[in-house]
């Protein structure tokens, strides 16, 4: 194998694992497509689960169970069973110590549904589902520092395995509006259009992802923190970070020669911008010559091949 691509799946609501969406399609759809490819295993950074001080930890349960997920039937996903990777894990915890990382081993965490959500869209069949490995957030929610875990675990791409950051592109539960979920569970009538600093925001983040790669996507994902709508369109900082966990693991130089793209999209709550990211592709290690085609239409080796080689400082 050449190396995996990275996701940025915005996770949305609860509502995102029952109701039938773009975002849910192209979830099963990433999900076919690892099998296909042989993935070896997964690894999470999910939006909900962070350490305080200067640690960060990775889930070593090997029987963990799952926390509710309201909104939903839970016949979805209540039967489930989570495929954990201890083996994972370790490595990837040897990994992010030997690049200095305070980093240790949870042996109790219970999943929640920021991750497992996504994984039963992906690998409806708990069985084929390949293990799993997630890794927590650092609640200082330090750009850099999350750019840099992707960049640590990035290296494991070339074993097969797939990286994924599970948060949103806008995402903030103050702004959206409830009343239809609280009510009917229902989060996708969109009565009213999005407000204009969420539409912004969106569009700065679908730019970012599109028109770099390599560290410049890493520097331009960090610098959306910066953006005149980012406040607005993230209430708190923990909904971004996987977006920069999986910038950090698709920005090295050799990820310059794979297009990032805006597979899907969904909107929910009128404010809630549900954007599925892919960087890179599946590629073969064994045709440099073909490097990168797998899965590309024309139009993206056209937009791949336009595109001029950069060079730029590693955020
Ligand atoms: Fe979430």
């Amino acid at each position: 194998m050449g190396l995996t691509p990275v996701h940025f799946f915005s996770h949305g609501s609860t509502r995102m694992l029952e109701a039938e969406t773009e975002s849910g399609d192209y979830w099963r759809k990433c999900g076919e497509e690892a099998l296909a490819h042989g993935v070896k295993g997964v690894i999470l950074m999910g939006a909900h689960w962070a350490c305080l001080g200067d640690k960060i930890e990775v889930a070593a349960n090997p029987n963990p169970g799952k926390s509710p997920c309201p909104f939903v039937d839970p016949a979805l996903y209540k039967d489930w069973k989570p495929n954990p990777d201890i083996d994972g894990a370790e490595r990837c915890i040897s990994m992010l110590a030997k690049e200095g990382f305070n980093v240790s081993a949870n042996r109790e965490f219970e999943w929640i549904h920021d991750t497992f959500m996504v994984l039963i869209k992906m690998f409806p069949d708990a069985s084929k589902c390949p293990p799993t490995t997630i890794v927590s957030m650092n609640a200082r929610y330090d750009p850099w520092y999350h750019v840099k875990v992707g960049a640590t675990l990035r290296p494991l791409r070339k074993e097969g395995y797939l990286l994924i950051g599970t948060g949103g592109a806008v995402h903030n539960l103050y702004r959206n509006y409830w009343t239809d979920m609280l009510l009917y569970r229902e989060s996708l009538g969109q009565e009213k259009p999005p407000e204009s600093w969420a539409l912004n925001f969106r569009q700065a983040t679908e730019d970012v992802v599109t028109k770099n790669r390599g560290p410049a996507l890493r520097k331009a994902m960090i610098r959306l923190m910066q953006h005149p709508a980012y406040r607005e369109a993230q209430a708190t900082d923990d909904h971004w970070m996987p977006a920069l966990f999986a910038a950090g693991a698709a920005g090295d130089f050799e990820d310059e020669a794979e297009p990032n793209v805006l597979a899907a999209e969904t909107w929910e709550l009128r404010n809630m911008c549900n954007s599925q990211f892919t960087f890179g592709t599946y590629t073969n290690a064994s045709s440099s010559a073909g490097k990168g085609d797998m899965g590309l239409s024309s139009s993206d080796r056209k937009i791949r091949d336009a595109r001029p080689r950069m060079v730029t400082a590693t955020a």
